[in-house]
């Protein structure tokens, strides 16, 4: 693949952002779960959603690693997180979810900008669209969250 600009990417450094993509992944997956334990009386709303999203994310990495393979890449995790127990509120666990979240959207938009040099048909292309749209919806699920709770999501 011919490199066509300094933004645009190359699929050996595609691999390399990828593997970023996948820890990133497994690291908020093991945050949330990291929250879950940390909220004191959270509300069924929270601890429903957080499970769900738990196991998504989760799920999220293991695509990645799929993509990375089929563009002939290996998986490497690389996964650095520690954690201190900490008592919180569902408020502040939604809110830290909430930057999370979003963080993964702006990676999954910043890298599917960088790959518009990629035929439409790519597959690489297809799953970060994909990727672009599961964040979305849940940086909305965690927004309605918020509202529910009487939070500001843009405070
Ligand atoms: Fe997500």
């Amino acid at each position: 693949m011919n490199r066509m600009s300094a933004d645009l990417i190359t699929q050996d450094e595609l691999i390399e952002e990828l593997n970023g993509l996948m820890a990133e992944e497994l690291e908020a997956s093991l945050r949330y779960f990291a929250l879950s334990i940390m909220v004191v009386q959270p509300t069924e709303a929270f601890s429903e959603l957080l499970r769900e999203v738990v196991g998504e994310t989760m799920e999220h990495a293991g695509w990645v690693a799929k993509e990375i393979r089929e563009l002939g890449g290996e998986p490497k995790i690389n996964v650095k997180l520690s954690s201190t127990a900490v008592p919180m509120t569902t408020e502040e666990a939604v809110a830290e979810i909430l930057i999370v979240e979003t963080a993964a959207l702006e990676c999954y938009k910043d890298l599917l900008g960088r790959c518009s040099h990629f035929d439409e048909s790519s597959g690489v292309k297809r799953f970060l669209a994909k990727q672009v749209e599961e964040e979305e919806h849940h940086v909305s699920e965690f927004r309605d969250l918020c509202h529910g709770l009487g939070i500001d999501p843009d405070a």
